[in-house]
């Protein structure tokens, strides 16, 4: 038999146009809501993993660190892997970002999506895309819309079978610009693992709920006919609707701080001047600025005139997560 399997995987983090915040299950990661989300080209994680016989224990690197928190989060996710493939040999995984993780910047959707598909693959498991989301899915919710291609909803469902990612747009269909702004690169000091159990604590929580099926159906549409305001108008109000649910959660949860809000202002007087430019926020105080690719050269020019702005990563739609044939070790 052989006795080495080992493949690298390269996945992108993915921008949640319509937001996945509050969960249903939290062992299960199933969400409280449909969400819609874009693959973003130029951010990216790597990982390579071996699995042999002859470890004696899994041995994990991420972003050159050890750090314990993480390494255990990913050998219980290594287990239910092994656990689905009749195998029980232990791995060295190295997995590189080459944008800081934690700061809103879903490093845990690529470094999920990109161990599901090099450990699955290393171990022989042969899944189809919807089985590799819902696998994705168990190791960090989000994650399973950087599987596949493009334009992607995550539909909720209602347990774990049904609870799948797909692609409803490739990421050719529209030329969108996405500036991934970075104002703060330190690790954000509440996950937003604590934050989704924080959300259903927020009164405007269930009305929130109650709507999103309604939005979800207008983001499709907007997408579908590239609308380009529309489209700009609805992420921008479901973004400050999700920090809406964060801010008047108990206790409250606040991932801002003042640059963001300068930037939200700016892109305000931008648009005042009618210069058709919307922002988006996750988990954390760092935008993300969208305009169609005809305008990028345009608005990088009026960031450069914002000194807050530590790096500007421009991205434009992408594909899912697949193998590569670099290996990191
Ligand atoms: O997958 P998680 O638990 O990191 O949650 C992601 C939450 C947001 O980024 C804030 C929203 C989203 O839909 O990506």
């Amino acid at each position: 038999m052989k006795k080495i399997f080992k493949i690298t995987a390269l996945a992108h983090p993915n921008l949640a146009f319509i937001k996945y915040w509050g969960k249903k299950d939290e062992g299960l990661n199933l969400p409280a809501n449909t969400s819609i989300s874009v693959n973003l080209s130029n951010l990216y994680t790597i990982t390579t993993i071996e699995f042999s016989e002859i470890f004696s224990s899994d041995q994990i690197k991420i972003n050159q660190e050890e750090n314990q928190k993480e390494i255990l989060r990913v050998v219980k996710y290594l287990d239910l892997i092994r656990k689905k493939a009749g195998i029980n040999w232990k791995a060295k995984v190295v997995s590189q970002n080459n944008f800081p993780k934690a700061a809103g910047f879903a490093s845990s959707a690529s470094g999920f999506a990109a161990l599901t598909l090099a450990a699955t693959q290393a171990l022989g498991l042969n899944l189809s895309e919807k089985e590799l989301t819902i696998l994705a899915r168990l190791g960090s919710g989000s994650a399973c819309r950087s599987i596949p291609d493009g334009f992607v909803e995550w539909k909720k469902g209602e347990e774990s079978e049904d609870s799948y990612a797909y692609s409803i747009f490739p990421a050719n269909y529209w030329k969108l610009s996405i500036f991934a702004l970075f104002l703060k690169t330190s690790e954000k000091k509440v996950s937003s693992s604590e934050g989704h159990r924080l959300a259903s604590t927020s009164p405007f929580f269930k009305t929130r709920i109650k709507k999103i099926d309604k939005k979800i159906i207008l983001l499709k549409k907007f997408i579908k006919e590239r609308n380009f305001v529309n489209f700009g108008n609805l992420i921008e109000n479901e973004a400050l609707e999700m920090h809406a649910i964060m801010f008047t959660s108990r206790p409250s949860l606040i991932y801002w701080d003042e640059k963001t809000i300068k930037l939200i202002k700016f892109v305000y007087e931008l648009r005042m001047k009618k210069f058709p430019v919307y922002f988006t926020i996750d988990a954390g105080p760092n935008p993300y600025l969208i305009c169609e690719e005809k305008n990028e050269k345009n608005l990088l020019k009026e960031l450069k005139k914002i000194n807050s702005i530590k790096n500007i990563i421009i991205n434009y739609p992408n594909s899912g997560a697949k193998i590569i044939k670099k290996d990191l070790f």
